[in-house]
Formats: structure tokens, C-alpha cells, sequence
């Protein structure tokens, strides 16, 4: 792959020529191709004028649609924009760009989109090489294997699964036999996956089965992303600061502002602040919730916390996210803060949605409230809410923030996925679950962004048991992590 020094400069030498070069998700776009030199011989040798740099996107229009990728042309990325700050990027912000209406066509639309966006990621692994579609597995016998999003499992008395296999040209049943590999693999709803094994039942008839002996997750390289983080300063996160509250931690979130003031060596470094929701408690999220609220006008809420933003040094760029404590739909994807509210904070806080894609430089974080968390530890053993990182892998192999429609998460039915997880993070963070939790996941840093509110009597009845305090550290050079407690 163009991990060869040769291949590396032979694709650099021949965009050079034609006066632009690629950006790093181009580079790990032609990572997954077979030929990567042809595809970049093909592109310039069109008659297309390049664009500077020359993208992901650009790269995929010269893919010939073979039978078993998507017919359907990826359209263009929405909530992409560059805020003022030259290094920062966000994509996958659905601020302005929403087009949910709550019709029954919505529903289709966004389920279409899903199941393309994930078929394009499937569709990269060597395990759909020879995939067929419904139509066309429902007119053989033996072996197949298919791209399919999985509708309704019900599990018979035997412990066998029955499952409903949905693609755009038709339905199939399907069987998980409790004895086969694919039925540990916890296959949920909606998910969409490549489902390997055979055919039941007779040709053309409307009771044909598919019996599922393994299936592949879309998933995120084992390898990870070794490219070398050309970033200059830190990153620091925190989330759910929940202001308003009677169990905010004051004392905690004024050593944390004495301590952004400082000259201390590490603050001295830091460049970005990254907030994962949940800035405010808010009014009315949960029966009684005036009981627990010191502060009990949402924009009071807010106006005191961009006066203590206000104590952040201005070299520092804030980016903050929404929760479902803020002021905003609570349907994912969220908003970003409105305008009155974003004018309660200082200059250099740059707001977005939930969830949003951060490009630092090189680096991308997706930021993610967390909402899933809870459904997916109801949903999967091996996730505890405890352990927040362990819903984030999951997500990861699903490569979608809320794979299961319906369950606690509301989800709105945009035109485009936009929890669907397209690129590979750098960083994930997540709060919402008000733990502090770093580890490391097939290259992705995976991090749950602690909270500065104590225990809740909600949590207290819950048996949950909060983090707090603490902010992330992470440092590009190395990409070493520290925990600063305050
Ligand atoms: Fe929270």
C-alpha cells in the first residue's frame, strides 16, 4: 500500500506535476484501495482540473461503481465549515442543515442513507469480496454472503435467533443457530453488517431463509492511525460542568479556573479546550429537577458561565458541544447553542453540534455527548456504565453513535446519517456519563471527559458513582495523556 516509500512518492510526485498534493484523509483513503497508483494515474490523467488539496471525495468519483459497492454517489458532506480559528475544522454539524420534518419518507430516507454510508465501509473489507444482493441471494441456494441491515431479532425458546435481513431490493429472513460463530457476536437492530451463509428453502418462494453462520462488523483498523500528529499545543477536555445545580463542585471548578489563569507549565501549553456537554443542569430534563437547581433560569445558567469562561486565556480556543442538559433539541443530532446564548460567552469559544467531527490541524476528534451509552450497557454485556469506554468501542465496531433506533436515545430521521462514524477518529470523547476514563482502542484514543457535579440523589438511587474534577490532557508530541485533578 502506499506505505512504500516508492508508491509514497511516486502518488506525491504525480500531483506535484500537477500543481496541488493530498490531504491526510485522501492519504488514508488510498490506504484501503487495491491499486492505489492507477486510481491516482486515472484521476490526472483526466481532463478534470484538481482541486487544492485534492480530498477523500475527489478520490472516490474515479472508483468505478463495481456490482458490489453502492450505485448511490456519496453527497456532499453537510455541516462542514471552518470557524475562524485558521487550524480548526468541524464537519458532521447538523447546525442549520437539518431537514427532518417527522414524515414517513424521512424515515426511509434516513434508514437509506444509513445502510449506504455503512455499505461503503463494508463494502472496503476483504470479507465482501463476492457479496449479493437480497434479490439476488433469495434466487440460489448454498453459500452467499450479503450486505444487509438487520430489522426485527426475536430469540426462540431454544435460545436461536430470528431476524429480519433488509437491503434496498427486498427483505429475507434470517436464522442464528445458537451454536454458530456469528451468534456471540451480539448482533443488534439496525445494525449493518455482512451476514456470511447459506440459503434455505426453495427458489422464488417467499419463505426463504438465510442461515447466518458468521458476520463482519464494519469495525475501525486494527492498526490504527500511525501518522504523525502535526499539531502545536495541547488539547484539553472536560464535559458535563452542569452549572446551575446544587451539586456543581464550586470549589473544584474555581481550582480549575485558577488553574487555567496560571502560568503553570503544562496550562502554559494548552491550545484547546474541548467541552463535551452538558455546560448547564438546565430546567425541567427530569421530574423535580427544581429541587436540585440552585439556578433556576436556564440563561442565568448560561451567563454565568461565560463569565467564568471569561477567565480562560484568550490563546486558548474553547469548543463546545451540547448535551441533554442544554438548550437545545433533544434529539440526536443536536444543534449547537443558539445565538442569544452564544453571545453570553466570550470571543474565542467556538460553538457546535452534538455530535460534531473537530479537525485540529491533522488531528480528528469526534466529540459525542454519549446519550447511547445507557441504551448500549441495557443492551450489551461486556458495556458497563461504569466503564463508558467500553459503549465506545462498541460503537466503533458499529461505526454508528446510536446504533439501535428507538431504545432511551431519541434520534431525529435527518436526510443524512450523521451519527454514522465515516472517518476513523484520532479521539473520541464522550461525557454524559460523568466518569473519567482514557484508554486506547485499534489506534483511537478513547476518552470520557469526568463532570464538576457531585453525586445526584437520581444518581445516589442509581448506585452511580461520579469522577469528577478532572481534566484530559492530551499532548500531539507523543501523544501522551495527563489527568490533572483539581
Ligand atoms: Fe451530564
Amino acid at each position: 500500500m502506499v506505505d512504500s516509500i516508492g508508491m509514497r512518492e511516486t502518488i506525491l510526485k504525480e500531483f506535484a506535476e500537477k500543481n496541488t498534493l493530498l490531504s491526510p484523509g485522501a492519504w488514508e483513503y488510498l490506504d484501503s484501495v487495491e491499486d492505489p497508483v492507477s486510481l491516482v494515474r486515472k484521476m490526472v490523467k483526466s481532463s478534470k482540473k484538481l482541486p487544492f488539496p485534492v480530498g477523500r471525495d475527489s478520490l472516490e468519483s474515479f472508483v468505478e461503481p463495481s456490482e458490489n459497492s453502492s450505485n448511490e454517489k456519496s453527497e456532499k458532506k453537510v455541516g462542514s465549515y471552518p470557524p475562524a480559528v485558521s487550524e480548526i475544522r468541524i464537519d458532521l454539524d447538523i447546525t442549520g442543515n437539518s431537514t427532518c420534518t417527522g414524515e414517513l419518507e424521512d424515515f426511509t430516507n434516513y434508514f437509506l442513507n444509513r445502510y449506504h454510508k455503512l455499505k461503503t465501509i463494508l463494502g472496503k473489507r476483504r470479507e465482501a469480496k463476492g457479496v449479493m444482493n437480497i434479490r439476488s441471494v433469495k434466487k440460489r441456494k448454498g453459500q452467499a454472503r450479503m450486505i444487509t441491515m438487520v430489522g426485527d431479532i426475536n430469540t426462540s425458546s431454544n435460545g436461536n435467533k430470528f431476524l429480519t435481513l433488509e437491503d434496498p431490493t427486498g427483505k429475507m429472513k434470517g436464522f442464528i443457530s445458537s451454536d454458530s460463530k456469528a451468534f456471540n457476536k451480539d448482533i443488534l437492530e439496525d445494525e449493518v453488517v455482512i451476514a456470511i451463509g447459506h440459503v434455505w428453502g426453495k427458489k422464488d418462494k417467499f419463505d426463504t431463509t438465510f442461515s447466518i453462520e458468521d458476520i463482519i462488523r464494519p469495525s475501525v483498523p486494527r492498526n490504527g492511525n500511525n501518522r504523525k500528529k502535526e499539531v502545536d499545543g495541547k488539547i484539553a477536555f472536560i464535559g458535563d460542568i452542569h452549572i446551575g445545580s446544587t451539586t456543581f463542585l464550586k470549589d473544584k471548578w474555581e481550582r480549575f479556573l485558577s488553574w487555567m489563569e496560571s502560568n503553570d507549565r503544562t496550562v502554559r501549553d494548552i491550545k484547546y479546550l474541548i467541552i463535551a456537554g452538558d455546560l448547564i443542569d438546565g430546567i425541567g430534563i427530569y421530574p423535580n429537577q427544581e429541587d436540585e437547581l440552585e439556578i433556576k433560569d436556564v440563561y442565568e445558567q448560561y451567563r454565568i458561565l461565560g463569565k467564568m469562561l471569561e477567565r480562560i486565556p484568550d490563546r486558548i480556543n474553547i469548543i463546545a458541544i451540547p448535551g441533554n442538559h442544554d438548550i437545545v433539541r433533544n434529539m440526536e443530532p443536536q444543534p449547537s447553542l443558539p445565538d442569544d446564548v452564544q453571545a453570553l460567552f466570550p470571543g474565542n469559544v467556538i460553538f457546535s453540534g452534538n455530535p460534531s467531527l473537530i479537525h485540529i490541524g491533522d488531528i480528528r476528534i469526534l466529540a459525542y455527548h454519549g446519550g447511547s451509552i445507557n441504551d448500549l450497557s441495557d443492551m450489551l454485556p461486556q458495556v458497563s456504565s461504569d466503564y463508558p469506554c467500553s459503549a465506545m468501542k462498541e460503537m466503533l465496531e458499529r461505526r454508528h453513535l446510536v446504533p439501535v433506533y428507538g431504545k432511551k436515545t431519541p434520534v431525529a430521521p435527518e436526510k443524512e446519517d450523521l451519527l454514522v462514524i465515516e472517518e476513523v477518529p484520532d479521539i473520541f470523547v464522550t461525557g454524559h456519563m460523568h466518569k473519567t476514563e482514557v484508554t486506547q482502542y485499534h489506534g483511537t484514543l478513547l476518552i470520557n471527559a469526568s463532570t464538576w457535579q457531585d453525586q445526584t440523589d437520581y444518581q445516589k438511587m442509581r448506585d452511580i458513582h461520579p469522577d469528577p474534577a478532572k481534566v484530559i490532557i492530551y499532548d500531539p508530541d507523543g501523544s501522551k495523556v495527563d489527568i490533572k485533578k483539581c
